[in-house]
C-alpha cells in the first residue's frame, strides 16, 4: 500500500473523528443560546418561573457578563474549524470522485446560478451586483472530470473575487468568463478574469499556498486556492495559472484535458 494513500485515509480518518465532537460543542452553544437568551420560549418561561425568576432578569444578567457574544465565538469558531476539516477532506476524498463527460459551459451556468445564494451568505455581498460578461467559444467539446469538483473550483475563484471586487467601489464590478478550445495542446481552456483590486507579485505568488490568506483574522481558511490547485492538477491532469496586477484586476486560467481518462488514470493514490 502507498504511503500517500495511507495519509490521505488518516487525514480523512481524523477529519471524521474531528467532526462528531465538533458537532457536539457547536450544537450544545446553540442550545444554551437559546435556553439563556430567548425570553419568549415557553419552556424557558416555565423553568425560570418555577425557581422564581424571569427570564427577562436572566437575559440581562447574560447581557451584562457579555454571555451571547462568547456563545457566538463558539458559534464562529467552531464553524471556522468545520470549514478547515471539509477543506482537508478535499485532498483525500480521491476514492469518491465520479469521472463523467461534462460540458464546462453548463458548469458554468450552474455554478453562476448558485452563486447569487451562496455569495450573499457566504460574504454578505450581492453577487447580482456584478456584470457577468461570457465569451463561449463554439463546438468546445466535452471533457472528462468530476462536475462536483470543477463546480468547487470555480465557485472558489468567483467568490474570491466578488470578495475582493467589494473593495473596489468607484467602478462597476465585471467579471469575463471565456471558453476556449486548443486542439494544438489537447486542453480546453477556461479563464476567469475580474476587475477587481489586483495583487502585488509577492501576493500573487503564495495565493495557491496552503493556508496563505489577505482576509481579516478570522474570515478566510486560506484553503480555497490549494484545494483548486490539488483538484485541477492532480485529479484532473491539468493547469491553473494567475495573472494579476495591482489596481487592474486577476485573472486565472484553468486548462484541461479533452483527451477522455479513465478514472484509474487519475487517481493516484
Ligand atoms: N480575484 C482575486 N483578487 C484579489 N486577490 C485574490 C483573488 N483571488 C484570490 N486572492 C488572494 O488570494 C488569497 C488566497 O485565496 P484562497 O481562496 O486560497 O483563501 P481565502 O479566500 O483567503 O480563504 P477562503 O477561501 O477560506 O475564504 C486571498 O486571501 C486573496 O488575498
Ligand atoms: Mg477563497
Amino acid at each position: 500500500m502507498k504511503k500517500s494513500f495511507l495519509w490521505g485515509g488518516l487525514a480523512a480518518g481524523m477529519a471524521h473523528e474531528i467532526n462528531n465532537p465538533l458537532a457536539g460543542v457547536t450544537q450544545t452553544a446553540e442550545v444554551l443560546t437559546n435556553r439563556l437568551t430567548k425570553i419568549d420560549m415557553p419552556a424557558n418561561k416555565k423553568s425560570a418561573e418555577q425557581v422564581g425568576i424571569q427570564m427577562e432578569q436572566i437575559f440581562a444578567f447574560m447581557e451584562k457578563r457579555n454571555v451571547p457574544h462568547m456563545l457566538e465565538i463558539i458559534r464562529t469558531s467552531g464553524q471556522r474549524v468545520s470549514d478547515i476539516i471539509n477543506n482537508m477532506l478535499s485532498f483525500s476524498r480521491k476514492s469518491q470522485l465520479v469521472f463523467d463527460a461534462h460540458r464546462i459551459e453548463e458548469l458554468i451556468e450552474t455554478v453562476l446560478e448558485m452563486a447569487g445564494s451562496d455569495f450573499s451568505h457566504k460574504t454578505g455581498y450581492d453577487f447580482r451586483k456584478i456584470k457577468i460578461e461570457k465569451s463561449y467559444e463554439k463546438n468546445v467539446p466535452a471533457i472528462a472530470c468530476d462536475d462536483v469538483k470543477i463546480q468547487q473550483v470555480l465557485l472558489n475563484i468567483l467568490r474570491n473575487s466578488a470578495q475582493a471586487m467589494q473593495r473596489v467601489t468607484n467602478k462597476t464590478p465585471i467579471i469575463r468568463i471565456c471558453l476556449s478550445s486548443r486542439p494544438d495542446t489537447g486542453m480546453i481552456c477556461l479563464s476567469i478574469k475580474d476587475n477587481g483590486p489586483g495583487m502585488d507579485k509577492a501576493t500573487t505568488k503564495k495565493i495557491f499556498e496552503p493556508f496563505f490568506s489577505t482576509k481579516p483574522k478570522g474570515e478566510g481558511t486560506g484553503l480555497g486556492l490549494s484545494v483548486s490547485y490539488f483538484i485541477i492538477t492532480q485529479i484532473h491532469g491539468g493547469t491553473i495559472d494567475v495573472q494579476s496586477e495591482k489596481g487592474r484586476g486577476t485573472c486565472f486560467e484553468i486548462c484541461l484535458p479533452i483527451q477522455q481518462l479513465s478514472s484509474s488514470d487519475n487517481r493516484r493514490d
